[in-house]
């Protein structure tokens, strides 16, 4: 029986991780325990995701906080290492590119433990990004590297990552997307808003880059405000975009009969939204491979994008402040497009996964 930690922090985690719990709760070699590091922790940050998922409790919530990066990394793994020393698992798995993900692979890999990395591979070349820190760093560390697609696979092996240590997986996402696509469809957020579905945008923000520093933030909300004259905008807020939009001054700015500012959404209603939308316009990682699935046009408010197979073969763009107006028009008018077609984004990425740890945990 081989014991394996699934380790989770930030939302981006949680819907990852399901079709993967489910996939190893059906195996009989295999024992998994969920931990949450306790990164995110509000209800609609947290909580509402593991309902929705069908995710059980965490068997461990290591309740770490912190206020900047080090010190969150550090809570993190300080706990996590207490919790390594008091039972140590055969390997433990790591998920996506946040703080959560690199603190448990670092306690994890100094335990002698072997790590595996579910999202290997993805790189936008870009290191001021802390995410693209968390990547690379947890990726040079890993045991067994799961890939998403063939770009993914390329990068690591010109980081000098041992091809036998690579699979290519797929992307789970998807698998949680299929997984939930009934309830999704029949969750009718837009109608539950009360806007008319396929004619409005979605909205998500939270990046640093663009929210941290005010005069970005501001372009961003001109921006928003200039397209909110010819089309209706729903934006979940995100807890950090909420301060700072407070601390710029820049809420009442967003005061227009057009926009809905709404609290952050659990993943079926989130995902309901963006399914009957016009439009979305994110900085999100995830979200760009979700629309691209979908065949929903995406604007990523980036200079560069880690998941380059969503402008190639999906239905992202991307966009600057100056620039949303006029592709968010044409891409409007433009209309929904085919849902991409894209190798192992088939719903199977889970099996995949747990027929790769089969082959090398049990070597
Ligand atoms: C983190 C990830 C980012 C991911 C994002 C999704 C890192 C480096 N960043 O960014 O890659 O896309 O999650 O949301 O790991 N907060 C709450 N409630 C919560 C969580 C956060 O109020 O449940 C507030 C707190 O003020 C916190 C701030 O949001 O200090 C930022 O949270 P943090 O987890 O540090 O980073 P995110 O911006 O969420």
């Amino acid at each position: 029986m081989i014991n394996a930690h699934i380790v989770v922090g930030a939302r981006p985690n949680f819907m990852k991780v399901a079709p993967l719990f489910r996939a190893m709760s059906h195996e009989s070699w295999i024992k998994p325990a969920l931990i949450h590091t306790g990164q995110h922790y509000s209800e609609n940050m947290s909580d509402a995701f593991f309902s929705d998922l069908g995710l059980p409790p965490p068997a461990f919530n290591l309740g770490a906080r912190g206020e900047t990066h080090a010190r969150q990394t550090a809570a993190i793994m300080i706990a996590y290492e207490d919790l390594l020393l008091a039972g140590k698992p055969d390997w433990v798995i790591v998920v996506g590119d946040v703080n959560s993900t690199l603190a448990a692979a670092l306690a994890a890999k100094k335990l002698n433990i072997p790590v595996a990395h579910l999202e290997a591979g993805l790189r936008n070349f870009d290191r001021t990004l802390p995410e693209e820190i968390n990547r690379i760093v947890t990726d040079s560390i890993s045991d067994l590297l799961w890939a998403p697609s063939v770009d993914a696979c390329e990068n690591l092996r010109r980081e000098g990552v041992d091809p036998a240590k690579i699979d290519l997986v797929g992307n789970i996402m998807i698998d949680s997307y299929l997984m939930l696509s009934e309830t999704i469809s029949q969750a009718s957020m837009a109608k539950r808003i009360g806007i008319p579905a396929g004619k409005y945008v979605v909205v998500t923000l939270h990046r640093p880059a663009n929210v941290d520093d005010p005069n970005m933030l501001t372009r961003i909300v001109d921006a928003l405000r200039q397209l909110a004259t010819s089309a209706i905008i729903v934006f979940p807020v995100h807890p950090r975009t909420r301060t700072k939009l407070e601390m710029a001054g820049l809420i009442g700015r967003l005061q227009h009969e057009n926009i809905r500012l709404i609290e952050p959404m659990g993943y079926v209603a989130f995902m309901s939204l963006v399914q009957s939308s016009a439009l979305v316009i994110t900085d999100s990682g995830g979200i760009q491979e979700e629309t691209s699935y979908i065949g929903i046009p995406c604007l990523t408010l980036r200079t560069n994008t880690e998941r380059p197979i969503t402008i190639t073969l999906g239905t992202n763009q991307l966009v600057t402040p100056e620039t949303l107006l006029d592709a968010a028009t044409v891409a409007i008018s433009r209309g929904p497009r085919l849902p991409s077609d894209i190798s192992l984004w088939d719903g199977h990425t889970a099996s995949r996964v747990v027929a790769s740890l089969a082959r090398h945990a049990k070597m």
